[in-house]
């Protein structure tokens, strides 16, 4: 019996149309970040397990059972990213970058691994564009960083979609919330759904994110995070609301997103879209004060976001796909001579390099060998339509030119071949609109 393997659960092939349209969504990133001084990073897909213990927290789902982590050959524990953020801080730490001048601007893209139960949206292996800012602790940073993510959410044309923010506070605050949540909720504990019961030991602010009607309905009473923030806390907060109005950048105030994390304070943002269905975020992030610290470098303040791009690449609207994959809306297939056979070695010879040519002058072309029969000249200018026709027959071969066929009128044009670049060019844009 032959053996038929698979790709891992929760783990997917991205074919050709998919990898196009997320280099496209991948290079949008990169110019929209560049345009804020935004440098790229990479950062090892493996690292010290207990970089993420630290890190993003023994409390979160993401430490506490999502991770991917195991022995290597000489018995250190190593991990699968689960995300970038602590790698991101490891690294910054690690090069000196806290002795450069501050800020300190990083983007990166890459996969991440989360042990999860896969669904719709919901993957073991998958991909984030995400951005990180260091240096500076003025409600500034958030906004720059949440700003540079609406430029680069509008840049792709995403419609639907809407922004969540809130502040969880300073450490002081956050401590002070979770001691009165503890003790508004430990008499409440049998009304709670069983994952929140055991949330109030671990990691109780995540409580308040619950979609369990049980929870919400204990939760209505409770006391509010925002009356436990402390003065500063609150005016950092205010900055970012007034500076997102005053960039007319929509958002909702959301007092009970509190997020997944462990290592966020002060502001944390989610972006989320309908058309999703139940994974809904597309973008996640927050600033984080003690992190960097944490894991051993100088107190520095970061803040900073990642976006899905399994889940943002399915908001991008058709015509802004087709943008992005490049080719757009335009197929030209090319015919060879059909009075030759394909054993006319010289001939052959001759066609390669007419197609060379065409490929080196940036025209994309693949040859389509037997297309009619007995004809091996036939080739298609790689794209999407039907309305241009080129020609390679035995004149064009003879004269280095090409024949462009528009077939909705006949209509034919012998060009050079930097004549027909051009063309099919000028073509292209038309019908880009
Ligand atoms: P996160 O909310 O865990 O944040 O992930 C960010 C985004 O990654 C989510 O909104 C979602 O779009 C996508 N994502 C997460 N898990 C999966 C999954 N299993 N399958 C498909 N997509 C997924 C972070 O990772 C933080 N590091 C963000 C950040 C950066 N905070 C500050 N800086």
């Amino acid at each position: 019996m032959s053996i038929r393997f698979q790709a891992p659960r929760g783990t997917r092939d991205l074919l050709p149309r998919d990898a196009a349209l997320w280099a496209g969504i991948e290079a949008t990133a990169r110019s929209v970040f560049a345009a804020s001084g935004y440098g790229e990073i990479r950062t090892p897909i493996l690292e010290e397990t207990e970089l993420f213990a630290k890190g993003v927290g023994e409390s979160s789902d993401i430490v506490g059972k999502e991770m991917y982590s195991f022995p290597d050959k000489s018995g250190r524990s190593l991990t699968l990213r689960p995300e970038n953020t602590a790698g991101v801080c490891r690294a910054f730490i690690e090069n000196g970058m806290s002795q450069y001048p501050k800020p300190v601007r990083l983007f990166y893209i890459g996969p991440q691994f989360r042990y999860e139960k896969p669904q719709k949206g919901r993957y073991r292996q998958f991909h984030q564009i995400g951005a990180e800012y260091f240096g500076s602790r003025d409600p500034e940073a958030d906004v720059e960083v949440l700003a540079m993510l609406f430029r680069f959410v509008q840049r792709l044309g995403l419609e639907r979609f809407s922004i969540a923010i809130n502040t969880v506070g300073d450490s002081d605050s956050r401590s002070a919330y979770r001691t009165k949540l503890v003790e508004y909720l430990e008499p409440r504990r049998g009304d709670l759904s069983e994952e929140s019961q055991r949330r109030l030991e671990t990691n109780p602010l995540r409580i308040l994110d619950s979609k369990s009607s049980k929870d919400r309905h204990v939760l209505a009473g409770a006391p509010s995070l925002a009356d436990s923030l402390n003065a500063e806390s609150k005016w950092h907060f205010n900055a970012v609301c007034s500076f997102l109005a005053a960039l007319k950048i929509p958002f909702q105030v959301e007092p009970r997103l509190v997020r997944g994390l462990d290592y966020y304070t002060h502001t944390v943002f989610e972006l989320t879209s309908s058309s999703l269905g139940a994974q809904d975020a597309f973008c996640g992030g927050g600033a984080y004060e003690d992190l960097v610290a944490r894991l051993g470098g100088p107190p520095t303040y970061g803040v900073g976001f990642a976006v899905g791009l399994e889940r943002i690449a399915s908001l991008v609207p058709e015509s802004m796909a087709k943008k992005l994959i490049g080719t757009g809306p335009l197929r030209v297939s090319a015919v060879g001579s059909a009075s030759r056979r394909g054993e006319d070695r010289q001939i052959r010879a001759q066609f390669l390099v007419a197609l060379e040519t065409l490929r080196s002058k940036g025209i994309h072309v693949v040859e389509r060998k037997r297309l009619f029969p007995g004809n091996p000249f036939a080739a298609a200018i790689l794209g999407d339509t039907s309305d241009l026709e080129v020609i390679l027959g035995d004149d064009e071969l003879a004269t280095e030119t090409i024949c462009i066929r528009e077939v909705s009128t006949g209509e034919k044009h012998v060009l050079s071949y930097q004549d027909a670049l051009d063309f099919i060019h000028s073509k292209h844009d038309k019908e880009d609109g």
